[in-house]
């Protein structure tokens, strides 16, 4: 399949320079696209493209980008886009693969989105680890203002348009879109109330678009090759565009991959040289860390929005985390449960105090104390949890849990019957 995300790739590895992405077809479509095609059509192309958000959530793209002011509508005043690059959800990598090999497209999408939406400043929120791709990111806007593709009048047009980085403080809840909003200005990132949404009052209280990083490159694509093209770029019928796709945890060859979206798990297993040791799949997280379990039998389900709901989980990020016969489910979401307690931002008490006794309740089975009432509190406190919360983090934490309960019920039951993990001498053997 020929990639149109990471269509350009740095000669040793390194993310694509300014010529290479060129070479590779970048910009060609930029400068007749800011001169001849008017804001609204560009918002037009979008929608009828299909984008539906990356970073989670899936909503769709130019719905998003209507909802800004414009005309009558708007004051006048600052607009900004805000790219989402915090990525901390575990499991996911793939906007860093994207940065790291080829963040022009990036920049691409930021500028044509930009226009789309009448923006003239754009911010990339980058998770602090990221220093190394930060670094990458600096030195290709360097690159873009120095050939005239950002600032004044870009390429001849009579658009201006500049993009800055921020480095993130640090935690999770930075990637919740108005608890980003607050940490840019330098304030507790808590999640705002909403409504207001961000396109009408985001930040410093002014219409702003927040996009996953993934997203935004999609953009370039689309305004190049037109919404029918992007369509067609998907594997199945109802999806659009392509997609990276990361598999981690049991596979032979955890890596990141762009294909048309909705392929199929049994594709990218197969393409990551399958279950580690030639061992037999018990199941995988589909999406990060917030999305609930499937099973070998949903092999064949496309990897996009919707089929996934309909087998009982969600795409999220797309980067999937496999589980061999051999790796205790109830662990590892033991593992992934210490994380959204400890993320938790303390704001409401559900998540804030629920989320930690969720741990010490998983902690219970797996060191041999857990009862059947244990399970019952579990299960009880994880579909409460989320809707009496006020953002989608916790709702987000109970995802493998359900997923936990609906498909691996009688491994829950063999920890409190065996009055401990029945894989512990599995992974002592791996381990010895
Ligand atoms: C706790 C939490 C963490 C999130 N982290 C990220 C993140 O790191 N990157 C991201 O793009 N979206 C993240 N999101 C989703 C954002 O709130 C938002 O929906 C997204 O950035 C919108 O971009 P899209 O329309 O391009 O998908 C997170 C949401 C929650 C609730
Ligand atoms: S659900 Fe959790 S992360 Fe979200 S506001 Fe409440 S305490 Fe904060």
């Amino acid at each position: 399949m020929n990639e149109v995300l990471l269509r350009a790739r740095g000669r040793h590895g390194g993310p694509a320079s300014l010529d290479e992405y060129r070479a590779a077809g970048g910009y060609a479509a930029l400068p007749r696209a800011l001169k001849e095609m008017k804001p609204e059509e560009m918002i037009a192309v979008v929608k009828d493209s299909g984008l539906r958000g990356r970073g989670g959530a899936g909503f769709p793209s130019g719905l998003k980008w209507s909802f800004v002011p414009s005309g009558d509508q708007w004051d006048g005043g600052p607009k900004y886009l805000m790219c989402n690059a915090d990525e901390m959800e575990p499991g996911t990598f793939k906007d860093r693969v994207l940065i790291e090999t080829n963040p022009h497209a990036l920049i691409e999408g930021m500028i044509l989105a930009g226009y789309g939406m009448g923006m003239t400043e754009g911010f990339i929120f980058i998770r602090r680890e990221y220093f190394r791709q930060a670094d990458g990111l600096e030195h290709a806007i360097q690159e873009a203002r120095g050939a005239k593709l950002l600032g004044e009048r870009i390429a001849g047009s009579g658009y201006s348009f500049d993009i800055h980085i921020h480095r993130s403080g640090g935690r999770y809840i930075c990637g919740e879109e108005t608890a980003l909003l607050n940490a840019f200005e330098g304030k507790r990132a808590t999640p705002r109330a909403k409504p207001p949404f961000p396109a009408t009052r985001g930040l410093w209280a002014r219409p702003t678009t927040v996009h996953n990083v993934e997203t935004l490159a999609c953009v370039p694509g689309i305004v190049e090759h037109g919404a029918q093209w992007f369509k067609g770029l998907a594997a199945n019928p109802e999806g659009a565009g392509t997609k990276l796709y990361g598999g981690s945890g049991a596979v032979e060859d955890p890596k990141c991959v762009e294909r048309p979206i909705g392929t199929t798990l049994r594709a990218l297993l197969d393409e990551m040289g399958g279950v580690r040791g030639g061992k037999k799949l018990l199941g995988v997280i589909p999406g990060g860390a917030s999305t609930a379990f499937l099973t070998p039998e949903h092999l064949d389900v496309p990897m996009d929005f919707t089929p996934l709901e309909k087998a009982g989980s969600r795409l999220g990020t797309g980067t999937f985390i496999a589980f061999s016969e051999d790796d205790c489910p109830v662990k590892g979401t033991l593992n992934l449960q210490r994380f959204f307690a400890r993320e938790s931002c303390g704001f409401c008490t559900p998540c804030r105090d629920g989320l930690p006794f969720g741990v010490w309740l998983l902690e219970q089975l797996e060191s041999g104390q857990g009862t059947r009432e244990h399970l019952d509190w579990i299960e009880d406190l994880y579909r409460d949890i989320g809707p009496n919360s006020f953002c989608a983090h916790a709702a987000g934490a109970a995802e493998p849990i359900k997923g936990l309960f609906r498909h691996f019920r009688p491994i829950l039951e063999e920890h409190v019957s065996a009055s401990g993990c029945p894989f512990a001498e599995k992974a002592e053997a791996v381990h010895a």
